[in-house]
């Protein structure tokens, strides 16, 4: 293994990646400060190394690309990669790899997790203990709903989206319909899912979660008309990419009381401003966007990242690819 190449490390990752760019010789640069790099720091930072394990909030793009003619390899430590510009990194023949499949179970357990919160109001009626305002039993205070029966609507049916709907229909018998670029048939054969139209996912819904990725067709998709078209009592969730769904349209429709409640774990911007409306409404449970925030997700994504580069210089092959064009 040439000891030479030298990986920049955006982040405090795991170690388990980290030990293994180790043992095949590669010289780690970790950035050592506990905040991230601004972007003029990731360019400069990035100029003395071949490849680089980096996450979503590092912006890579055209300019960065740009800046750094050396670079051989991008490794994306998420499934996600809306932060890189792939078709730049294909034409400067960059591969780019990333660690799908490390995080289905922990992020499906948070959709699954806010749905059920959001349901029964849970992050209110905690912060109303905070408050001093637990109060006395009133038969028809604080009342959700039960989720038996009902219908879930997945946007975006890959692994999180099959796993989201798996525990639904395990949990409360839930009836599946998605809504997808294309079919997938393991999803209908296994667990009676039905493709519809997004204007059906929709208005059919009790429940709707987000599980695709941002792209240009999706960017704003759940917007003032699509939240117009969901059935009053529903309960959007989404754990993917804030610019999915329109905040303001968001906003809008629960306090007009065209949908019931939201979920989510991520939001336009990241981190949301701490006075931010939805924060305190009673039917609105929100993370700080930690889908994949398990031990056991952050070790396998620390792996699959690591070994992305190490096979890479072993093999040229990238295990994990976002863009196999940019070997043709
Ligand atoms: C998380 O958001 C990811 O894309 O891995």
């Amino acid at each position: 293994m040439n000891g030479k190449i030298r990986v920049l490390i955006t982040r405090d990752f795991p170690g388990a990646g980290l030990e293994i760019l180790d043992r095949n010789g590669f010289d780690l640069d970790p950035w050592e400060k506990d905040r991230p790099m601004t972007p003029r720091e990731l360019v400069s930072r990035a100029k003395n190394c071949q490849a680089m394990v980096c996450t979503l909030t590092e912006k890579i793009d055209k300019a960065f690309i740009t800046a750094n003619p050396q670079l051989e390899m991008i490794s994306q430590f998420a499934v996600g990669f809306d932060n890189i510009d792939v078709d730049f990194a294909t034409k400067a023949k960059i591969p780019v790899g990333f660690t799908p499949d490390t995080m289905t179970e922990a992020t499906a357990d948070i959709a699954f997790g806010l749905m059920i919160a959001t349901a029964r109001k849970m992050f209110f009626l905690h912060k109303k203990i905070l408050r001093g305002e637990w109060g006395f039993f009133r038969p028809r205070a604080n009342l959700g709903m039960e989720l038996r029966n009902k219908t879930l609507g997945i946007f975006g049916m890959g692994r999180i989206g099959m796993q989201m709907a798996r525990l639904c229909k395990a949990a409360y018998d839930m009836k599946v319909i998605y809504h997808n670029r294309s079919r997938n048939m393991e999803a209908e054969n296994l667990l009676n899912a039905q493709w519809v139209e997004f204007d059906t996912l929709a208005a059919q819904s009790d429940v709707v979660s987000v599980h695709s990725v941002l792209s240009p067709e999706t960017r704003g998709i759940f917007n003032g008309q699509a939240f117009a078209r969901m059935k009053s009592s529903a309960i959007f969730i989404n754990t993917a990419r804030g610019p999915i769904h329109n905040e303001a349209d968001l906003l809008q429709a629960l306090e007009l009381k065209e949908v019931w409640g939201a979920g989510l774990d991520v939001t336009d911007t990241e981190p949301m401003d701490r006075g931010n409306p939805l924060l305190s409404m009673e039917n609105v449970c929100i993370l700080p966007h930690v889908g994949s925030a398990t031990q056991e997700a952050r070790d396998n994504m620390s792996v699959r990242a690591a070994e992305n580069i190490v096979e890479f210089y072993r093999t040229g092959r990238v295990p994990f690819l976002v863009n196999p064009r940019v070997f043709d």
